[in-house]
Formats: C-alpha cells, sequence, structure tokens
C-alpha cells in the first residue's frame, strides 16, 4: 500500500510555480495556514489538492495517526532501544506519569535557580556550559535567539574538544565567579568528559576553593555524574526516555532557564506545548508538521532533491540551521525501516542553510540558476530583535521575500542564456509574529514533530542514532593501541601527526 500510495504520487502530475496563482486564484488560503504566532506560507511549492490528497493516503497507509498517538502516550517509539521519546512530557503533554516527573525535574531545576539568584553558591556572573551535539545545539540556539543584552549571566557554550574552544571561553571568564554546567545526557562522552576535566583544572590552578562544588550536572545517568564527582544537590537529571537531540526542554535547557530567567524558560515550553497539541488534535489536512513533512517527502522521495535550505532571516535565529542538522539528520538519515529491511528510497535530505541576507552574497547564485533543484525554507519575523532605524527590518524582510519570489517567477532571456533565471524553484515561508519564547518554543516543537511525521512517511526510527557509533569505537581503539590494525592512510596518519602528542 505504502508504494502504491508514492506511485500514485510520482504520477501525478506536476504544476509550474510561474504560473500558479494565475491558475488558481484560491492558492493563497489553501496553503497557507497559522498556528499561533507562526504563519506557513506552502503556496510556493508544487503542493497541489491532488498532492495533497496522494500523501493524505500515504499517511494513513503509514498508520501516521496511531504512531503519533504511540509518541504521546510514552509508548515504546524507539523500537530498536526499547525506549519512549517522551519530549513532549517536558512540556505538560503526553503520559501522564512521564509528565508528573518532567514537572517534579523542573521544580528542582527551578530551585537550583533560585539559590543561584540568591547567590547561595557564591558570586556567580559567568556560566560555562560543556556539551556537545544535543546537549549543546539547542542550549546554545535558546540562549542566543533571547538572551537579548545578556544582562543577567554570561554563557558560553563549548562543545568542541578542540582546546582552542574550551580556552577561548575561559579566557572571558573569571573563574571565581564562574559555574560549569556539565551537560550530558550518558555522562560518558568523550569530548564533553575531557573539556570538563580542564574546565576544573583551571579552576583549579586558579586557586577557586572547592572547584567541584562549582559544577552542575545535566543529565539522565545521576549515578555516572555521581561517580564522576558531582555532588548529589547539584546533580539535575532528566528522565532517560528524553532523547539528545529532542532534550533540551528538560534541564539540558539550564542555561537557558538561567540566562533568560525561568519565566522565560516556561513560556518556552507553553510554546511547544502549543504546537503539541497542534499536531496531536488538528485535522491532518491542517496540520503544520505534517504538510510540512508532505513537501519534504515530494521533493526528496519523489523529485530526487538530495538537499534542502533554511535560511534563517534574522540574526536572532542564525542558529536554526545547525540546530536543524542535527535534529533532522541524525534523526532521519537512515537506511533501514522499522522492521529492519532496507528503505526502498532516500531517507533525509542534506540540511543547509545560512542567514539572511549574507547567504544570498554566497550561495544564493546556486539556488537561482544552479543545476539542482533545492527546496528552500526562508524564517523570518515581522518584528525585528533590534531597535535601530527600522530601514534595516525592512530591507532584510524586502529582501527574504524577494528571494522567494525570484526563485519561483524566474525570468527569460532570449539574447542571453547566462542572464536568465529558470523558475519553478520552491520555497516555503514560515513568518513569526516575533522571535518570543512562545513563538521559538513552538517554531522547535514544529521542526520535531515534522522531523517524527517524515520519519512515519518512510516508516523509519527517528530516535536511535547508530550511525555515530562507528567513529567512536575507532577513535576508542586509536586511542588504546596507537596504529594497529588499520589501512595505509589510517597508519600513515597517525604516525605522522599522532606521534608527538
Ligand atoms: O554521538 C551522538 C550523540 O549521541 C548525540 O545523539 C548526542 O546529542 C550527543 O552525542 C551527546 O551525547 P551526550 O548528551 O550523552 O553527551
Amino acid at each position: 500500500m505504502t508504494r502504491a500510495a508514492l506511485a500514485t504520487i510520482s504520477q501525478m502530475p506536476q504544476i509550474t510555480l510561474k504560473t500558479v496563482f494565475a491558475d488558481d486564484p484560491d492558492r493563497l488560503s489553501k496553503y497557507v495556514l497559522t498556528q499561533g504566532a507562526l504563519r506557513f506560507d506552502w503556496s510556493k511549492t508544487h503542493l497541489t489538492d491532488e498532492l495533497m490528497s496522494g500523501f493524505l493516503a500515504l499517511a494513513d497507509a503509514q498508520g501516521f495517526a496511531a504512531r503519533r498517538d504511540a509518541l504521546f502516550a510514552g509508548e515504546a517509539v524507539n523500537v530498536t532501544e526499547g525506549r519512549a521519546a517522551e519530549h513532549p512530557a517536558e512540556r505538560g503533554e503526553g503520559n501522564a506519569e512521564s509528565v508528573a516527573l518532567a514537572k517534579a525535574l523542573h521544580k528542582r531545576m527551578r530551585a537550583l535557580i533560585d539559590a543561584i539568584e540568591a547567590d547561595a553558591l557564591g558570586p556567580v556572573r559567568h556560566l560555562l556550559h560543556i556539551g556537545i551535539g544535543g546537549s549543546a545545539l539547542g542550549p546554545d540556539l535558546i540562549v542566543d535567539a533571547l538572551e537579548g543584552d545578556g544582562d543577567r549571566y554570561d554563557v558560553a557554550i563549548v562543545s568542541n574538544v578542540d582546546g582552542t574552544a574550551l580556552e577561548r571561553a575561559m579566557d572571558r571568564f573569571d573563574p571565581a565567579a564562574t559555574l560549569i554546567a556539565v551537560a550530558s545526557k550518558t555522562f560518558t562522552t568523550t569530548e564533553t568528559m575531557l573539556n570538563a576535566a580542564s574546565a576544573i583544572n583551571w579552576m583549579v590552578e586558579a586557586g577557586v576553593d572547592d572547584p567541584y562544588g562549582r559544577i552542575i550536572a545535566l543529565t539522565a545517568a545521576p549515578d555516572k555524574a555521581m561517580e564522576w564527582g558531582v555532588d548529589e544537590t547539584r546533580i539535575l537529571p532528566f528522565n532517560e526516555s528524553v532523547g539528545g537531540r529532542y532534550s533540551l526542554w528538560s534541564s539540558i535547557g539550564f542555561p537557558a532557564a538561567l540566562a533568560l530567567g525561568w519565566d522565560a524558560f516556561e513560556s518556552l515550553l507553553e510554546g511547544a506545548a502549543t504546537m503539541d497539541r497542534h499536531f496531536r488534535l488538528s485535522d491532518p489536512r491542517e496540520n503544520a508538521p505534517l504538510i510540512a513533512a508532505f513537501v519534504d517527502q515530494y521533493y526528496t522521495r519523489i523529485l530526487g532533491c538530495e538537499t534542502r535550505a533554511v535560511f534563517a532571516y534574522d540574526e536572532r535565529l542564525r542558529l536554526l540551521p545547525s540546530y536543524l542538522q542535527q535534529l533532522e539528520m541524525e534523526s532521519n538519515g537512515k537506511a533501514v525501516k522499522l522492521d529492519g529491511t532496507p528503505v526502498d528510497g532516500p531517507t533525509a535530505a542534506i540540511t543547509w542553510g545560512g542567514v539572511g541576507t549574507d547567504a544570498q552574497h554566497a550561495v544564493f547564485q546556486l539556488l537561482h540558476q544552479g543545476t539542482v533543484l533545492t527546496p528552500v525554507e526562508f524564517i523570518a519575523s515581522k518584528e525585528p530583535g533590534n531597535s535601530l532605524d527600522p530601514a534595516h527590518h525592512r530591507a532584510l524582510l524586502v529582501n527574504c521575500f524577494a528571494q522567494g519570489a525570484a526563485l519561483m517567477q524566474g525570468k527569460d532571456n532570449d539574447v542571453d542564456p547566462a542572464r536568465a533565471y529558470p523558475g519553478n524553484r520552491p520555497s516555503t515561508t514560515i513568518l513569526l509574529d516575533d522571535v518570543t519564547p512562545e513563538a521559538l518554543g513552538a517554531l522547535i516543537a514544529f521542526y520535531e514533530h515534522r522531523t517524527f511525521a517524515n520519519a512515519v512517511l518512510m516508516g523509519i526510527n527517528p530516535f536511535d542514532q547508530f550511525g555515530v557509533e562507528l567513529g567512536k569505537e575507532i577513535a576508542r581503539s586509536i586511542e588504546a593501541d596507537g596504529p594497529k590494525g588499520f589501512d595505509p592512510s589510517t597508519m600513515a596518519l597517525i604516525e605522522l601527526a599522532l606521534g608527538d602528542i
């Protein structure tokens, strides 16, 4: 049935975007959906009523409603690891027991933040947050987007094992006024543990009293954090069933809650909960994450687009593309279906992107005239993130909207083909009322559910990530045994560059 639904979709006639609005005057009302502070516009994609019906049939064939219910019920939807995926419970949606646990753990986090604000842990001006992947990208995005003037606490988020990253952050901070948050779901990730050890050394060398008393652990493995030396009272646990790249809502969001204040963190959660309810309860025809997944599936699986580009036309959202890279590619970059059999087509597109207007002067040439079709997503905000002359925000939005129109309509040039624009290139625009905690929470939850909806349509598990393990295993073996048993290229590299380290 799945194959049949896909085959039917692939035979449907394709419209041309150049004349799409002339051909269907109702198009805007059909393919624009406003959900709270977010307005989704798919009218400049190739979506048609026929395609919608085809994808709705595919969603049915793939048991979309049942899999969505299973997600929210806290069932073991992560089949390869026999685990639930309970990020919605962190926002108060889903299995009652998990929601209660999340609330209790949030209460504990809030109490620690209150204590820090009351100087109970000594003077604190800086937070050095150490974590990688899902333990860094989400908090980094939120703090960067919402911190504003950053007058509460200075936050540095260090992920890379390259000591340069840590050294640069330490150079900015006074060790006597710094708290270190060690963020790791497993509390075993080598990059994080090495960075954390070096950060403690930095405090020791600076003569800070009781450096371990300045450590806060954000983890789903509290025993490991205690073994490592963190005081039980400084451990902020989160539920094991919250996946790493879905964990910013849990104690992994500690830097955001500290830097922005608890009310803002709560608003972020509430914004996400609003999107949870929309995804769970709304009709598939009006369901933003599901419709976005239909568009993704059309370009990736039917038209064979290998990438999709995301451009934030708002400096506050400059980290969104890298956040989405982990969310989408670590979740859906898979080669087998839920039952372990090989997938029958492409899975996740390569997500890439940047910020407007910078990207226009760097990569947009290829989007307009290159030979690969790349669906583009623009994200912008009606309200600016600055108090300068409104001309800035106006220019930003004008450029954003102009790019979408240019990609769609193109421009002929019979005299000089180098100056012709083919057009018929799709884009989606997500317009926020403003980049508030609520809107950002809803936007991120939208992307999470869209990723899940894509996985359902492809019949894959978005919640494991075994692909990252082999490289880690080989790195461990090089650390342990040096250049033994590898190919000549790897052996030569190890001997040349690691000999003296
Ligand atoms: O190696 C990939 C990964 O497991 C990600 O999925 C995760 O977000 C990251 O490493 C960090 O893991 P942890 O939070 O356990 O340190």
